[in-house]
């Protein structure tokens, strides 16, 4: 049998989505991005005119808003599943720059973390998952049986960023996504509560020499590894 739980954890622009998507599909397991959680709080926040540093308010507004998290709808096809927010489909306002230069300082607020873990552990505990974030491994599911953590340059990470964003119509200059990846390091293992770090029992996996059919091997070796 493969793991039943897989956390694949890691820095902004590593990977971790397509590789994910590609393994849950795989194993036919359910894929949980947590980073949509973290998106759609920092969008409430700014579709509501609330300060990103109100942690308060942002709990209420998430305890209030119903987010889902379902099979692409036609649009989302390349992303891979359809983010809902009261029943609207949001996905693609999730992934704006207003929203990339909040979220990290909406996801340092331990109240907003604390509200968004019962989500997350709802969902693994269903089984069969592969669920992606910064502190999976660490923090939602200590217990997941293979863990792993995806990593690259910083360089190799923002050129992907890039080119992924003018795939999809972006503009900005390479050097502006470094440096928005950057600053979302320095957030997100800067912060108190739950940084993001390599778990004692991850195993580490470096994406910058490697294909993505290099990747994937390498992933299923530790998936066989770990079987029980
Ligand atoms: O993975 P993605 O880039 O969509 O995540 C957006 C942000 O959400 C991250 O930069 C991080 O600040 C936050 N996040 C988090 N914990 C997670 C997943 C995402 O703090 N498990």
């Amino acid at each position: 049998m493969p793991p039943s739980i897989i956390a694949i954890d890691g820095p902004a622009g590593a990977g971790k989505t397509v590789i994910g998507l590609w393994l849950a599909d795989y194993l036919r397991y359910t894929f949980f991005d947590t980073g949509v959680l973290y998106r759609a709080s920092a969008w409430l926040a700014l579709t509501n005119s609330v300060a990103i540093d109100d942690a308060d308010a942002i709990v209420a507004l998430i305890e209030r808003a119903t987010i889902d998290v379902d099979s692409p709808q036609p649009s989302d096809a390349e992303r891979g599943y359809t983010v809902t927010i009261d029943g609207h489909a949001v996905t693609d306002s999730l992934f704006t720059a207003e929203v990339n230069a909040s979220v990290s300082p909406v996801a340092a607020h331990s109240a907003v973390r604390a509200a968004l873990l019962p989500v997350q552990r709802r969902i693994g505990a269903r089984g069969s998952v592969v669920m992606v974030g910064r502190d999976v491994g660490t923090t939602v599911l200590p217990d997941a049986e293979l863990k792993i953590y995806l990593d690259a340059s910083i360089d190799e990470r923002a050129r992907r960023r890039w080119e992924q964003e003018h795939r999809r119509g972006g503009t900005r200059t390479i050097e502006a996504v470094r440096a928005d990846v950057a600053h979302r390091d320095a957030l997100d293992t800067g912060r108190g509560s739950s940084p993001l770090r390599v778990a004692d029992d991850a195993h580490r996996v470096d994406t910058d020499d490697l294909s993505l059919d290099d990747e994937k091997k390498a992933i299923l070796d530790l998936v066989t590894m770990s079987r029980g």
